[in-house]
Protein backbone atom coordinates (compact mmCIF):
# COMPACT_ATOMS: atom_id res chain seq x y z
CA UNK A 1 0.00 0.00 0.00
CA UNK A 2 0.82 3.57 -0.94
CA UNK A 3 2.29 5.51 2.16
CA UNK A 4 -0.67 7.76 3.56
CA UNK A 5 0.09 10.72 5.56
CA UNK A 6 -1.75 11.11 8.48
CA UNK A 7 -3.29 14.25 7.35
CA UNK A 8 -4.60 12.18 4.69
CA UNK A 9 -6.40 9.23 6.96
CA UNK A 10 -7.74 12.71 8.98
CA UNK A 11 -9.63 13.77 5.62
CA UNK A 12 -10.56 10.01 5.25
CA UNK A 13 -12.23 10.00 8.54
CA UNK A 14 -13.41 13.30 9.21
CA UNK A 15 -16.83 12.80 6.97
CA UNK A 16 -17.61 10.11 8.60
CA UNK A 17 -16.50 11.39 12.49
CA UNK A 18 -14.04 9.10 12.88
CA UNK A 19 -11.24 10.89 13.60
CA UNK A 20 -11.11 9.85 16.92
CA UNK A 21 -8.99 6.65 15.93
CA UNK A 22 -6.10 8.48 15.32
CA UNK A 23 -6.17 9.41 18.72
CA UNK A 24 -2.79 7.79 19.73
CA UNK A 25 -1.14 7.76 16.49
CA UNK A 26 1.77 9.92 17.68
CA UNK A 27 2.44 7.46 20.09
CA UNK A 28 2.80 4.43 17.59
CA UNK A 29 5.64 2.93 16.20
CA UNK A 30 5.87 2.42 12.12
CA UNK A 31 4.68 -0.98 12.20
CA UNK A 32 1.99 -0.10 14.09
CA UNK A 33 1.01 3.37 11.83
CA UNK A 34 0.84 0.78 9.43
CA UNK A 35 -1.38 -1.75 10.80
CA UNK A 36 -3.55 1.16 11.73
CA UNK A 37 -3.86 2.38 7.97
CA UNK A 38 -4.24 -1.15 6.55
CA UNK A 39 -7.26 -1.84 8.90
CA UNK A 40 -8.86 1.62 8.39
CA UNK A 41 -8.23 1.65 4.48
CA UNK A 42 -9.92 -2.03 4.37
CA UNK A 43 -13.29 -0.42 5.31
CA UNK A 44 -16.01 0.91 3.22
CA UNK A 45 -17.10 4.36 5.43
CA UNK A 46 -19.40 5.46 3.67
CA UNK A 47 -21.09 1.99 3.86
CA UNK A 48 -20.45 1.08 7.03
CA UNK A 49 -21.20 4.27 8.61
CA UNK A 50 -24.58 4.37 7.04
CA UNK A 51 -25.40 0.88 8.39
CA UNK A 52 -24.62 1.83 11.90
CA UNK A 53 -26.88 4.67 11.65
CA UNK A 54 -29.79 2.63 10.60
CA UNK A 55 -28.96 0.05 13.48
CA UNK A 56 -28.90 2.82 15.86
CA UNK A 57 -31.94 4.07 14.98
CA UNK A 58 -34.58 0.92 14.23
CA UNK A 59 -33.75 -2.27 16.78
CA UNK A 60 -35.59 -4.12 14.72
CA UNK A 61 -35.36 -4.97 10.26
CA UNK A 62 -38.13 -2.71 9.43
CA UNK A 63 -40.98 -5.59 8.07
CA UNK A 64 -43.96 -4.96 6.43
CA UNK A 65 -45.68 -7.67 9.13
CA UNK A 66 -49.19 -7.23 7.63
CA UNK A 67 -48.31 -8.58 4.67
CA UNK A 68 -46.07 -11.68 5.93
CA UNK A 69 -47.24 -15.05 4.81
CA UNK A 70 -45.93 -18.08 5.73
CA UNK A 71 -43.44 -19.52 3.08
CA UNK A 72 -44.98 -22.69 1.48
CA UNK A 73 -42.77 -26.00 1.81
CA UNK A 74 -42.56 -29.62 0.68
CA UNK A 75 -43.35 -32.26 3.47
CA UNK A 76 -40.87 -34.35 3.87
CA UNK A 77 -43.19 -37.27 3.85
CA UNK A 78 -44.80 -38.05 0.19
CA UNK A 79 -48.80 -37.89 0.64
CA UNK A 80 -49.79 -39.67 -2.79
CA UNK A 81 -48.76 -42.42 -4.97
CA UNK A 82 -47.51 -39.67 -7.40
CA UNK A 83 -45.64 -37.36 -4.60
CA UNK A 84 -43.12 -41.50 -3.52
CA UNK A 85 -42.75 -41.51 -7.72
CA UNK A 86 -41.92 -38.25 -7.80
CA UNK A 87 -39.43 -38.11 -4.89
CA UNK A 88 -37.95 -41.80 -6.32
CA UNK A 89 -37.14 -39.85 -9.31
CA UNK A 90 -35.31 -36.84 -7.49
CA UNK A 91 -33.56 -39.61 -5.39
CA UNK A 92 -32.24 -40.83 -8.20
CA UNK A 93 -31.44 -37.62 -9.92
CA UNK A 94 -29.18 -36.85 -6.56
CA UNK A 95 -27.52 -39.93 -6.93
CA UNK A 96 -26.29 -38.89 -10.13
CA UNK A 97 -25.23 -35.61 -9.75
CA UNK A 98 -23.21 -36.89 -7.00
CA UNK A 99 -21.89 -39.91 -9.21
CA UNK A 100 -20.98 -37.14 -11.70
CA UNK A 101 -18.96 -35.23 -9.01
CA UNK A 102 -21.53 -32.33 -9.06
CA UNK A 103 -21.30 -31.42 -5.70
CA UNK A 104 -19.10 -29.80 -2.67
CA UNK A 105 -19.48 -29.42 1.03
CA UNK A 106 -19.46 -25.89 2.35
CA UNK A 107 -18.92 -25.34 5.80
CA UNK A 108 -19.18 -21.74 7.95
CA UNK A 109 -16.88 -22.14 10.75
CA UNK A 110 -15.89 -18.67 11.16
CA UNK A 111 -18.12 -17.87 14.06
CA UNK A 112 -16.54 -16.95 17.85
CA UNK A 113 -18.67 -19.60 19.70
CA UNK A 114 -18.97 -17.60 22.55
CA UNK A 115 -21.71 -19.23 23.98
CA UNK A 116 -20.04 -22.48 24.16
CA UNK A 117 -17.10 -21.25 25.62
CA UNK A 118 -14.65 -23.16 24.39
CA UNK A 119 -10.80 -22.28 23.61
CA UNK A 120 -10.49 -22.69 19.67
CA UNK A 121 -12.41 -23.05 16.76
CA UNK A 122 -15.54 -24.73 17.47
CA UNK A 123 -14.78 -27.50 14.69
CA UNK A 124 -12.18 -28.50 17.08
CA UNK A 125 -14.59 -29.40 19.87
CA UNK A 126 -14.53 -32.94 20.86
CA UNK A 127 -18.48 -34.03 21.38
CA UNK A 128 -18.79 -37.82 20.77
CA UNK A 129 -19.42 -40.26 23.53
CA UNK A 130 -16.73 -42.55 23.49
CA UNK A 131 -13.92 -41.94 21.10
CA UNK A 132 -14.30 -37.94 21.82
CA UNK A 133 -14.29 -37.30 17.95
CA UNK A 134 -14.42 -33.57 16.90
CA UNK A 135 -16.99 -32.10 15.01
CA UNK A 136 -14.47 -31.50 12.02
CA UNK A 137 -13.47 -35.26 12.48
CA UNK A 138 -17.06 -35.98 12.42
CA UNK A 139 -17.64 -33.74 9.18
CA UNK A 140 -14.47 -35.77 7.55
CA UNK A 141 -15.80 -39.21 8.29
CA UNK A 142 -18.82 -38.57 6.84
CA UNK A 143 -17.38 -36.93 3.76
CA UNK A 144 -15.10 -40.44 3.27
CA UNK A 145 -17.96 -42.32 3.54
CA UNK A 146 -19.93 -40.47 0.73
CA UNK A 147 -17.27 -40.72 -1.37
CA UNK A 148 -17.07 -43.91 -0.99
CA UNK A 149 -20.64 -44.60 -1.42
CA UNK A 150 -20.72 -42.55 -4.86
CA UNK A 151 -17.52 -43.11 -6.08
CA UNK A 152 -17.09 -39.86 -6.67
CA UNK A 153 -14.85 -37.00 -5.23
CA UNK A 154 -16.69 -34.00 -2.49
CA UNK A 155 -14.31 -31.05 -2.71
CA UNK A 156 -14.31 -29.78 0.88
CA UNK A 157 -14.24 -25.35 1.82
CA UNK A 158 -14.28 -24.38 5.09
CA UNK A 159 -14.70 -20.87 5.78
CA UNK A 160 -12.70 -19.72 8.93
CA UNK A 161 -12.03 -15.87 10.40
CA UNK A 162 -8.98 -14.50 10.86
CA UNK A 163 -9.33 -14.92 14.13
CA UNK A 164 -9.37 -19.08 14.22
CA UNK A 165 -7.54 -19.56 10.44
CA UNK A 166 -4.41 -20.52 11.64
CA UNK A 167 -5.65 -22.95 14.51
CA UNK A 168 -7.98 -24.24 12.19
CA UNK A 169 -5.35 -25.19 9.41
CA UNK A 170 -3.11 -26.29 12.32
CA UNK A 171 -5.73 -28.71 13.35
CA UNK A 172 -6.09 -30.43 10.14
CA UNK A 173 -2.83 -30.47 9.55
CA UNK A 174 -1.71 -32.12 12.60
CA UNK A 175 -4.87 -34.76 12.69
CA UNK A 176 -3.08 -35.48 9.03
CA UNK A 177 -6.81 -34.28 7.20
CA UNK A 178 -8.47 -37.12 8.85
CA UNK A 179 -7.58 -39.29 5.41
CA UNK A 180 -9.07 -36.84 3.16
CA UNK A 181 -7.01 -35.54 0.09
CA UNK A 182 -5.25 -32.15 0.97
CA UNK A 183 -6.14 -31.27 -2.91
CA UNK A 184 -9.58 -31.50 -1.98
CA UNK A 185 -10.06 -29.60 1.16
CA UNK A 186 -9.72 -25.35 0.97
CA UNK A 187 -9.21 -22.75 4.05
CA UNK A 188 -10.07 -19.75 3.56
CA UNK A 189 -10.55 -16.67 5.36
CA UNK A 190 -13.91 -14.73 5.56
CA UNK A 191 -14.28 -10.58 5.74
CA UNK A 192 -14.09 -8.86 8.96
CA UNK A 193 -16.63 -5.40 9.99
CA UNK A 194 -15.45 -2.54 12.57
CA UNK A 195 -17.64 -2.87 16.13
CA UNK A 196 -19.06 0.69 16.94
CA UNK A 197 -20.43 2.21 20.24
CA UNK A 198 -23.65 3.47 21.14
CA UNK A 199 -22.57 6.93 19.84
CA UNK A 200 -21.65 5.23 16.40
CA UNK A 201 -17.78 5.61 16.84
CA UNK A 202 -15.96 2.62 15.85
CA UNK A 203 -13.77 0.81 19.00
CA UNK A 204 -10.85 0.61 19.19
CA UNK A 205 -9.79 -2.59 20.35
CA UNK A 206 -5.97 -1.18 21.24
CA UNK A 207 -4.28 2.15 20.26
CA UNK A 208 -3.18 -0.02 17.02
CA UNK A 209 -6.12 -1.43 16.12
CA UNK A 210 -9.78 -1.29 15.35
CA UNK A 211 -12.31 -3.71 17.22
CA UNK A 212 -12.75 -6.12 14.53
CA UNK A 213 -14.88 -9.00 14.54
CA UNK A 214 -16.04 -11.51 11.72
CA UNK A 215 -18.66 -10.36 9.47
CA UNK A 216 -21.15 -12.97 10.12
CA UNK A 217 -22.00 -16.55 7.68
CA UNK A 218 -23.48 -13.96 5.16
CA UNK A 219 -19.82 -12.97 4.50
CA UNK A 220 -19.34 -16.11 2.94
CA UNK A 221 -20.39 -15.16 -0.86
CA UNK A 222 -18.12 -12.71 -0.93
CA UNK A 223 -15.34 -14.79 0.59
CA UNK A 224 -15.77 -17.64 -1.51
CA UNK A 225 -15.37 -15.44 -4.55
CA UNK A 226 -12.67 -13.63 -3.34
CA UNK A 227 -10.67 -16.52 -2.09
CA UNK A 228 -10.82 -17.95 -5.71
CA UNK A 229 -13.28 -21.15 -4.05
CA UNK A 230 -15.62 -20.44 -6.55
CA UNK A 231 -13.49 -20.49 -9.42
CA UNK A 232 -12.02 -23.88 -7.89
CA UNK A 233 -15.70 -25.21 -7.90
CA UNK A 234 -15.87 -24.49 -11.28
CA UNK A 235 -12.31 -25.65 -12.77
CA UNK A 236 -14.04 -29.03 -11.14
CA UNK A 237 -17.00 -28.83 -12.68
CA UNK A 238 -18.71 -28.57 -9.15
CA UNK A 239 -22.41 -27.03 -9.74
CA UNK A 240 -24.08 -27.20 -6.33
CA UNK A 241 -22.53 -26.50 -2.91
CA UNK A 242 -24.27 -28.41 0.28
CA UNK A 243 -24.44 -25.45 2.85
CA UNK A 244 -23.85 -26.38 6.89
CA UNK A 245 -23.01 -24.88 9.81
CA UNK A 246 -19.78 -26.15 12.26
CA UNK A 247 -21.80 -26.69 15.12
CA UNK A 248 -24.81 -29.58 13.47
CA UNK A 249 -22.99 -32.72 13.66
CA UNK A 250 -26.47 -34.59 12.62
CA UNK A 251 -26.65 -33.16 9.08
CA UNK A 252 -26.84 -35.48 6.30
CA UNK A 253 -24.05 -33.65 4.72
CA UNK A 254 -25.45 -34.92 0.70
CA UNK A 255 -29.03 -35.91 0.74
CA UNK A 256 -29.34 -37.40 -2.95
CA UNK A 257 -32.98 -36.48 -2.45
CA UNK A 258 -32.51 -33.04 -1.73
CA UNK A 259 -30.40 -32.56 -4.18
CA UNK A 260 -32.33 -34.17 -7.02
CA UNK A 261 -35.08 -31.91 -5.92
CA UNK A 262 -33.07 -28.80 -5.62
CA UNK A 263 -31.81 -29.43 -9.28
CA UNK A 264 -35.04 -30.98 -10.77
CA UNK A 265 -37.00 -27.56 -9.30
CA UNK A 266 -34.45 -25.60 -10.93
CA UNK A 267 -33.96 -24.22 -7.52
CA UNK A 268 -30.84 -21.42 -7.13
CA UNK A 269 -30.64 -21.86 -3.61
CA UNK A 270 -33.04 -24.72 -1.41
CA UNK A 271 -33.40 -24.84 2.19
CA UNK A 272 -34.20 -27.66 4.94
CA UNK A 273 -37.41 -26.74 7.38
CA UNK A 274 -38.08 -28.33 10.58
CA UNK A 275 -41.42 -28.02 11.77
CA UNK A 276 -41.48 -25.75 14.98
CA UNK A 277 -42.04 -27.65 18.21
CA UNK A 278 -43.27 -25.10 20.10
CA UNK A 279 -44.12 -20.48 19.18
CA UNK A 280 -40.80 -20.06 21.02
CA UNK A 281 -38.43 -22.16 19.89
CA UNK A 282 -35.35 -20.21 18.64
CA UNK A 283 -35.57 -20.75 14.66
CA UNK A 284 -35.68 -18.11 11.38
CA UNK A 285 -39.35 -18.13 9.71
CA UNK A 286 -39.37 -19.13 6.21
CA UNK A 287 -42.02 -16.39 5.21
CA UNK A 288 -42.92 -14.20 2.01
CA UNK A 289 -43.35 -11.09 1.73
CA UNK A 290 -43.85 -9.31 -1.70
CA UNK A 291 -43.84 -12.26 -3.63
CA UNK A 292 -40.40 -13.14 -2.13
CA UNK A 293 -39.14 -15.83 0.40
CA UNK A 294 -37.61 -14.65 3.23
CA UNK A 295 -36.57 -15.93 6.66
CA UNK A 296 -37.38 -13.95 9.43
CA UNK A 297 -35.38 -14.41 13.10
CA UNK A 298 -37.33 -15.38 15.96
CA UNK A 299 -36.66 -12.05 17.93
CA UNK A 300 -37.58 -9.88 15.05
CA UNK A 301 -41.09 -11.81 14.76
CA UNK A 302 -44.03 -10.15 16.11
CA UNK A 303 -45.13 -12.54 19.18
CA UNK A 304 -49.21 -12.48 17.65
CA UNK A 305 -47.26 -14.17 14.52
CA UNK A 306 -45.06 -16.67 16.60
CA UNK A 307 -48.70 -17.97 18.30
CA UNK A 308 -50.95 -17.81 15.32
CA UNK A 309 -52.66 -21.05 14.01
CA UNK A 310 -53.89 -22.26 11.15
CA UNK A 311 -57.40 -24.32 10.35
CA UNK A 312 -55.48 -27.33 11.31
CA UNK A 313 -54.66 -26.12 14.71
CA UNK A 314 -50.93 -26.24 13.77
CA UNK A 315 -48.55 -22.76 13.96
CA UNK A 316 -48.77 -20.62 11.03
CA UNK A 317 -45.71 -20.27 10.88
CA UNK A 318 -44.33 -23.62 11.66
CA UNK A 319 -41.48 -24.28 9.41
CA UNK A 320 -38.37 -23.30 10.93
CA UNK A 321 -34.56 -22.99 9.66
CA UNK A 322 -32.18 -25.54 11.08
CA UNK A 323 -29.26 -23.45 8.21
CA UNK A 324 -29.37 -26.31 5.97
CA UNK A 325 -28.99 -25.25 2.47
CA UNK A 326 -27.78 -26.40 -1.15
CA UNK A 327 -26.33 -23.34 -3.50
CA UNK A 328 -25.95 -23.54 -6.96
CA UNK A 329 -22.79 -22.26 -7.98
CA UNK A 330 -24.25 -20.18 -10.70
CA UNK A 331 -26.66 -18.31 -7.84
CA UNK A 332 -23.71 -17.40 -6.24
CA UNK A 333 -21.62 -16.27 -9.46
CA UNK A 334 -24.26 -14.08 -10.11
CA UNK A 335 -25.22 -12.56 -6.74
CA UNK A 336 -21.04 -11.82 -6.40
CA UNK A 337 -20.52 -10.26 -9.76
CA UNK A 338 -22.54 -7.65 -8.98
CA UNK A 339 -22.40 -5.46 -6.15
CA UNK A 340 -23.35 -7.16 -2.93
CA UNK A 341 -26.07 -5.20 -1.80
CA UNK A 342 -26.87 -7.47 1.82
CA UNK A 343 -27.96 -5.39 4.72
CA UNK A 344 -25.88 -6.60 8.00
CA UNK A 345 -28.01 -7.34 10.93
CA UNK A 346 -27.34 -6.12 14.20
CA UNK A 347 -26.37 -7.49 17.61
CA UNK A 348 -25.57 -5.55 21.11
CA UNK A 349 -22.36 -6.88 22.63
CA UNK A 350 -19.78 -6.18 25.29
CA UNK A 351 -16.54 -4.90 23.13
CA UNK A 352 -13.40 -4.71 24.80
CA UNK A 353 -11.60 -1.33 23.89
CA UNK A 354 -8.84 1.17 25.32
CA UNK A 355 -9.68 4.05 27.13
CA UNK A 356 -8.30 7.83 26.75
CA UNK A 357 -5.23 6.51 28.41
CA UNK A 358 -4.44 3.76 26.12
CA UNK A 359 -5.94 1.12 28.99
CA UNK A 360 -7.82 -1.84 27.90
CA UNK A 361 -11.15 -2.04 29.54
CA UNK A 362 -13.70 -4.53 29.78
CA UNK A 363 -16.96 -3.72 29.28
CA UNK A 364 -19.73 -5.77 32.34
CA UNK A 365 -22.13 -4.70 30.47
CA UNK A 366 -23.14 -4.45 26.04
CA UNK A 367 -21.51 -1.42 24.58
CA UNK A 368 -21.26 -1.91 21.20
CA UNK A 369 -23.29 -2.69 17.65
CA UNK A 370 -21.62 -5.31 15.78
CA UNK A 371 -22.84 -6.05 12.66
CA UNK A 372 -22.98 -9.43 10.93
CA UNK A 373 -24.61 -10.37 7.67
CA UNK A 374 -26.95 -13.47 7.28
CA UNK A 375 -26.50 -16.14 4.74
CA UNK A 376 -30.21 -16.55 4.39
CA UNK A 377 -30.92 -12.74 3.34
CA UNK A 378 -29.52 -14.61 -0.23
CA UNK A 379 -33.16 -16.16 -0.21
CA UNK A 380 -34.95 -13.32 -1.36
CA UNK A 381 -32.60 -13.34 -4.39
CA UNK A 382 -32.66 -16.92 -5.47
CA UNK A 383 -34.98 -17.82 -8.32
CA UNK A 384 -36.95 -20.88 -7.57
CA UNK A 385 -36.32 -20.81 -3.51
CA UNK A 386 -37.12 -25.14 -2.69
CA UNK A 387 -38.25 -25.34 1.05
CA UNK A 388 -38.23 -29.31 1.51
CA UNK A 389 -39.04 -30.58 5.44
CA UNK A 390 -37.06 -32.87 7.17
CA UNK A 391 -37.10 -34.77 10.20
CA UNK A 392 -35.08 -33.35 13.31
CA UNK A 393 -34.29 -36.47 14.96
CA UNK A 394 -32.02 -37.48 11.87
CA UNK A 395 -30.72 -34.00 11.03
CA UNK A 396 -30.12 -31.28 14.09
CA UNK A 397 -28.91 -31.01 17.39
CA UNK A 398 -26.58 -28.05 17.11
CA UNK A 399 -23.94 -27.36 20.24
CA UNK A 400 -24.49 -23.60 20.86
CA UNK A 401 -24.20 -23.82 24.74
CA UNK A 402 -21.74 -25.23 27.39
CA UNK A 403 -24.74 -26.98 28.68
CA UNK A 404 -28.59 -27.66 28.85
CA UNK A 405 -30.63 -27.51 25.71
CA UNK A 406 -28.09 -26.93 22.53
CA UNK A 407 -25.08 -28.62 24.10
CA UNK A 408 -23.12 -31.55 23.62
CA UNK A 409 -24.73 -32.81 25.89
CA UNK A 410 -28.20 -32.66 24.42
CA UNK A 411 -26.47 -33.70 21.08
CA UNK A 412 -25.13 -36.59 22.23
CA UNK A 413 -28.09 -38.04 23.63
CA UNK A 414 -29.97 -36.72 20.12
CA UNK A 415 -27.01 -39.03 18.26
CA UNK A 416 -28.14 -41.93 20.33
CA UNK A 417 -31.64 -41.62 20.05
CA UNK A 418 -31.11 -41.94 15.85
CA UNK A 419 -28.82 -44.83 16.36
CA UNK A 420 -31.23 -46.52 18.50
CA UNK A 421 -34.10 -45.76 16.02
CA UNK A 422 -31.98 -47.19 13.03
CA UNK A 423 -31.70 -50.42 14.74
CA UNK A 424 -35.33 -50.84 15.74
CA UNK A 425 -36.01 -49.99 12.22
CA UNK A 426 -33.56 -52.71 11.12
CA UNK A 427 -35.91 -54.95 13.36
CA UNK A 428 -33.09 -55.43 16.14
CA UNK A 429 -34.85 -53.68 19.00
CA UNK A 430 -32.41 -51.23 21.00
CA UNK A 431 -32.47 -51.98 24.56
CA UNK A 432 -34.35 -48.99 26.18
CA UNK A 433 -34.95 -48.27 29.82
CA UNK A 434 -38.44 -47.79 31.44
CA UNK A 435 -38.64 -44.20 30.73
CA UNK A 436 -38.12 -45.33 26.85
CA UNK A 437 -34.24 -43.47 26.49
CA UNK A 438 -32.06 -45.77 25.10
CA UNK A 439 -29.96 -48.03 27.83
CA UNK A 440 -27.01 -48.65 26.15
CA UNK A 441 -24.45 -45.97 24.38
CA UNK A 442 -23.80 -46.98 20.81
CA UNK A 443 -21.32 -44.65 19.06
CA UNK A 444 -21.21 -44.87 15.33
CA UNK A 445 -18.68 -43.50 13.06
CA UNK A 446 -19.83 -41.58 10.29
CA UNK A 447 -17.25 -43.54 8.03
CA UNK A 448 -19.03 -46.37 8.63
CA UNK A 449 -22.38 -45.28 8.37
CA UNK A 450 -24.29 -41.61 7.50
CA UNK A 451 -28.24 -42.64 7.34
CA UNK A 452 -30.60 -44.63 8.23
CA UNK A 453 -30.70 -46.08 4.19
CA UNK A 454 -26.85 -46.57 4.79
CA UNK A 455 -27.38 -48.24 8.00
CA UNK A 456 -30.44 -50.75 6.95
CA UNK A 457 -28.18 -52.05 3.93
CA UNK A 458 -25.41 -52.72 6.57
CA UNK A 459 -27.51 -54.09 9.59
CA UNK A 460 -27.20 -57.84 9.05
CA UNK A 461 -23.31 -57.52 9.93
CA UNK A 462 -23.66 -55.47 12.81
CA UNK A 463 -23.57 -56.85 16.60
CA UNK A 464 -26.50 -56.96 18.85
CA UNK A 465 -26.45 -53.90 21.17
CA UNK A 466 -26.75 -55.16 25.51
CA UNK A 467 -28.20 -53.36 27.81
CA UNK A 468 -26.04 -51.38 29.73
CA UNK A 469 -22.83 -51.49 27.60
CA UNK A 470 -20.98 -49.50 25.54
CA UNK A 471 -20.26 -50.22 21.86
CA UNK A 472 -18.45 -48.63 19.30
CA UNK A 473 -19.24 -49.31 15.49
CA UNK A 474 -16.18 -47.61 13.20
P1 LIG B 1 -23.68 -18.66 15.37
O1 LIG B 1 -24.62 -17.63 14.93
O2 LIG B 1 -24.21 -19.72 16.23
O3 LIG B 1 -22.45 -17.94 16.05
O4 LIG B 1 -23.01 -19.28 14.08
P2 LIG B 1 -21.16 -18.51 16.75
O5 LIG B 1 -20.14 -17.43 16.59
O6 LIG B 1 -20.74 -19.86 16.27
O7 LIG B 1 -21.55 -18.67 18.28
P3 LIG B 1 -21.88 -17.55 19.37
O8 LIG B 1 -23.10 -16.84 18.87
O9 LIG B 1 -20.67 -16.65 19.46
O10 LIG B 1 -22.11 -18.35 20.60
C1 LIG B 1 -23.68 -20.19 13.25
C2 LIG B 1 -22.68 -20.72 12.26
O11 LIG B 1 -22.17 -19.67 11.46
C3 LIG B 1 -20.76 -19.63 11.53
C4 LIG B 1 -20.41 -20.31 12.85
O12 LIG B 1 -19.08 -20.80 12.82
C5 LIG B 1 -21.46 -21.39 12.88
O13 LIG B 1 -21.09 -22.46 12.04
N1 LIG B 1 -20.32 -18.21 11.48
C6 LIG B 1 -20.89 -17.29 12.29
C7 LIG B 1 -19.30 -17.89 10.63
O14 LIG B 1 -18.76 -18.74 9.89
N2 LIG B 1 -18.90 -16.58 10.60
C8 LIG B 1 -19.45 -15.63 11.37
O15 LIG B 1 -19.02 -14.46 11.28
C9 LIG B 1 -20.48 -15.99 12.24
Amino acid sequence: MAAITEKQLFELLEPFRQTHLLRFWKSLTASQQENLVQQICSVDWAKTVGWVKAALQNENLPIAFDQLQPAPYTPLEPATAADKGYQATCRERGQNLLKGGKLAGFTVAGGQGTRLGYDGPKGTFAFTALRKATLFQFFAESILRYQEKFSCALPWYIMTSPANDQATRKFFTKQKYFGLSPDNLMFFTQGTLPAFDLEGKAILSAPDSLALSANGHGGSFAALKDSGALEDMQRRGVSILSYWQVDNPLVKLFDPLFIGMHDLTGSEMSSRALIKRDPMEKLGHFCRLDKRTIIVEYSDMPEKLLYETDASGMLRYRAGSPAIHLLSCEFIQRLTNGSLDFQPHRALKKVPFVDDSGLEQNPSQPNAIKLEFFLFDALPLAKNPLIFAADRREQFAPIKNASGADSAESCRAALLERCANWFDQAGKPFPRKSDGSPDAIVEISPRRCVDTEDFLEQHTFLPAVSRGKSLLLD
